[in-house]
C-alpha cells in the first residue's frame, strides 16, 4: 500500500518571518502522525531554517530545483551535495515553471534525477500538458513522452522510491482544477507507462501526486481516486490552516 504524500511547493514566496509563523502554526495543527507523508518545498534560502523548525516532527523539507553537476562554474546554481549538507529529504524536478521560464528540458531533468538517486534526497518529478495540448487531445502523448525521457536509465528500485506529480499546466494557479476523473485518468496512465518501462511491482510502488489548484475544498475527492496518492500544492500551501486541511483530506 502506498502512503499518501502531501507536499507544499512554496515557489518564490515566504519571507523569513512568514515562514517562521507558518511552521509554528503547522506544527501545532499537525495531527496525522504516521498516516501521511508531508513535506514543504521552499526557496533555497529558507531550507536550513525549515529543517530547524521541523526538527523532531514528521514534516520533511524539500528544495525546488538542483544542478546535476556537483560543483563548478554554474553561477546561481545549487548542487545536490550542497543540499545534502542541509539535511533535506526531497527536491522537486522539472516543474512546468522551470521548463517554461528556465529552459529545463527532459534531458536536464533526467540528469538531475540520476544525480539525486545517487544521493540521500528523493526527487519529486513534475510532468503535465499545456492547455492547447489537451484541447488537441494530446495529453497522454505529451505526458507519456515526458515520463519515458525523464526516467531513462533509472532502475526499478529508483522508480519505486520516486514521486511523480501530474500537474496539468492549465490547472496551475488558475483555480481551474482537473476533475477527479480527469486527474485519475492521467495518473493511471502514468502508472501504466511506468509498468511498461519497468514492471508491475514498480508501477504499483511509485507514488503519484496530482497538482493544480488543489485546495481544502477539492482534496478529498481527488485523494479518493485509486491512482492519486497525494498532492503537490502551490497557493494553498502558503497558509498553514489550508495546508493542514489538505493533509487531513
Ligand atoms: P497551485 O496549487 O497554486 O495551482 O500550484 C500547483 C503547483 O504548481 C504545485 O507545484
Amino acid at each position: 500500500m502506498r502512503t499518501p504524500f502531501i507536499a507544499g511547493n512554496w515557489k518564490m514566496n515566504m519571507t523569513a518571518a512568514e515562514a517562521e509563523a507558518f511552521c509554528k502554526e503547522l506544527k501545532e495543527l499537525y495531527k496525522k502522525q504516521g498516516e501521511v507523508k508531508t513535506a514543504i518545498c521552499a526557496p533555497f534560502v529558507r531550507l536550513a531554517e525549515l529543517v530547524e523548525y521541523f526538527k523532531g516532527t514528521e514534516i520533511k523539507v524539500g528544495a525546488q530545483n538542483c544542478h546535476f553537476e556537483d560543483s563548478g562554474a554554474f553561477t546561481g546554481e545549487v548542487s545536490v551535495p550542497m543540499l545534502e549538507e542541509l539535511g533535506i529529504d526531497y527536491c522537486i524536478i522539472g516543474h512546468s515553471e522551470r521548463r517554461e521560464y528556465f529552459a529545463e528540458t527532459d534531458e536536464t531533468v533526467n540528469k538531475k534525477l540520476v544525480r539525486l538517486f545517487a544521493s540521500s534526497i528523493l526527487p519529486i518529478l513534475c510532468v503535465g500538458e499545456k492547455l492547447e495540448e489537451r484541447d488537441a487531445g494530446k495529453e497522454k502523448e505529451v505526458v507519456g513522452a515526458q515520463i519515458r525521457k525523464d526516467l531513462e536509465g533509472l532502475t526499478a528500485e529508483n522508480v519505486k522510491a520516486l514521486t511523480i506529480a501530474y500537474e496539468p499546466i492549465w490547472a496551475i494557479g488558475t483555480g481551474r482544477t482537473a476533475s477527479p476523473e480527469q486527474a485519475e485518468e492521467m495518473c493511471g496512465y502514468i502508472r501504466s507507462v511506468v509498468g511498461e518501462m519497468f514492471d508491475a511491482e514498480t508501477a504499483e510502488a511509485v507514488t503519484i501526486q496530482y497538482g493544480g489548484s488543489m485546495k481544502p475544498a477539492n482534496a478529498s475527492d481527488l485523494m479518493a481516486m485509486e491512482d492519486i496518492d497525494g498532492g503537490l500544492i502551490g497557493g494553498a500551501s502558503l497558509k498553514a490552516q489550508d495546508f493542514n486541511q489538505i493533509i487531513e483530506f
